[in-house]
């Protein structure tokens, strides 16, 4: 059932925190032991990495004491939750337990947990003894899991308690959030994080751990990464577990993703060798590095846009390539569809030879 707040964001002793608690271990027992996404989980809106002018923003607002209800949407990993977490702290600190209800999709998010737990919550008087706001929060985590239901009930009670409560609904899908709780809210759209901003997070935590880390490996994490600062982490993490020194190869077989060059060496079989060959020699290089036909698939689509060729031609195979991916995901037969891609490339040769 929900509860006051979640243990695992709140450390009582790292309050207040400031730029230098960054990266302070909320798992000071067993610092070994933790994930480093939550080792390294921003303590205050100084630490959030990127979306300066969002953090800027609700920074001031903060300070001010003039926090609007929010609604941060966006992909996983670029620091939503964080972000709202910060601003708690900077608001509450020690007194952040009594002033602030977090929800999570884990939670019941039907019609009766509007009614009951936040009406309750927000009806009733807060205990805050020093804190910078008398103001408390509601924090609905995942809130595009809300029922429709739900979501009409809150509207009603973000409007009744406005004056003693702040809501911030997080979510990574807005269009599933109605209109009528979007326009009581201040938006704040989070994007991918671009390779910089992770690149630099991850020179940090590096730095931190004292990691032997090569541009190699770094430049993977970033790539592999996709502007999801948890992902690289996680990644970093679990490919420090299974190797000390990290380089390009670490990286990519700890995530079983193809490597770049196994996708040119394999898209030169394609588009070069006869259907046998190309079926033993992938089939081989499947087995050989443990890779998936799905992440090959997509990678190779990706590594059409670099070649040179007819727009048409590209556009078909794009789509053919497309195709195959979608009954993948399908759990469709494996042999059958690297059979796919091998005909989707020898019709696009065939069609390459007649353009010429
Ligand atoms: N902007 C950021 N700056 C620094 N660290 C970040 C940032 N975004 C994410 N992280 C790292 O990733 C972890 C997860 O971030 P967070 O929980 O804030 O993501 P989120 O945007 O809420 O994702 P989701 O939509 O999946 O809930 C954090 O603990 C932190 O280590
Ligand atoms: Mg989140």
């Amino acid at each position: 059932m929900a509860k006051a707040s979640a243990p695992m964001e709140i450390d009582d002793a790292s309050l207040p925190s400031s730029t230098t608690d960054k990266g302070k271990s909320l798992f000071a027992s067993d610092p070994k032991s933790a994930p480093w996404v939550e080792k390294y989980r921003p303590q205050s809106l100084a630490d959030v990495a990127a979306h300066r002018d969002i953090i800027d923003t609700i920074d001031r607002l903060t300070s001010e004491n003039r926090l609007p209800h929010l609604l941060l949407y966006g992909p996983p990993g670029t620091g939503k939750t964080s972000t709202i977490l910060a601003v708690a702290r900077k608001l509450y600190g020690a007194q952040y337990k009594n002033m602030i209800l977090e929800l999570n999709a884990s939670d019941d998010r039907g019609i009766d947990v509007v009614r009951q737990q936040i009406q309750n919550f927000a009806s009733a008087r807060s205990l805050s003894f020093g804190t910078k706001s008398t103001v408390k929060l509601v924090l609905l985590d995942e809130a595009d899991a809300m029922t429709k239901d739900a979501q009409f009930a809150l509207r009603r009670v973000i409007e009744k308690h406005t004056k003693s409560t702040r809501f911030a609904l997080i979510c990574n899908h807005v269009n599933k959030i109605i209109p009528a709780l979007q326009s009581r809210c201040t938006r704040f759209r989070f994007a991918p994080l671009d390779s910089s901003n992770i690149r630099e997070r991850l020179e940090h935590v590096i730095k931190a751990e004292g990691l032997d880390v090569d541009q190699g490996g770094l430049t993977s994490l970033v790539r592999l990464s996709n502007g999801d600062m948890r992902k690289a982490l996680n990644i970093l993490q679990s490919t420090h577990m299974s190797s000390q020194h990290i380089n390009e190869e670490a990286v990519y077989l700890c995530t079983g993703n193809p490597m770049p060059k196994d996708i040119e060496q394999i898209a030169y079989w394609l588009l070069n060798e006869s259907f046998k060959s190309a079926f033993n020699y992938i089939s081989d290089v499947k087995m050989r590095k443990g890779l998936a036909l799905v992440d090959i698939v997509r990678e190779v689509t990706m590594f059409v846009f670099k070649i040179k060729m007819p727009p048409t031609i590209r556009v078909k195979l794009i789509n053919d390539l497309a195709d195959i991916e979608y009954r993948l995901s399908f759990a469709c037969n494996d042999k059958l569809q690297l059979g796919s891609l091998i005909s989707t490339f020898t019709n696009a040769r065939c069609a390459l030879v007649a353009a010429v």
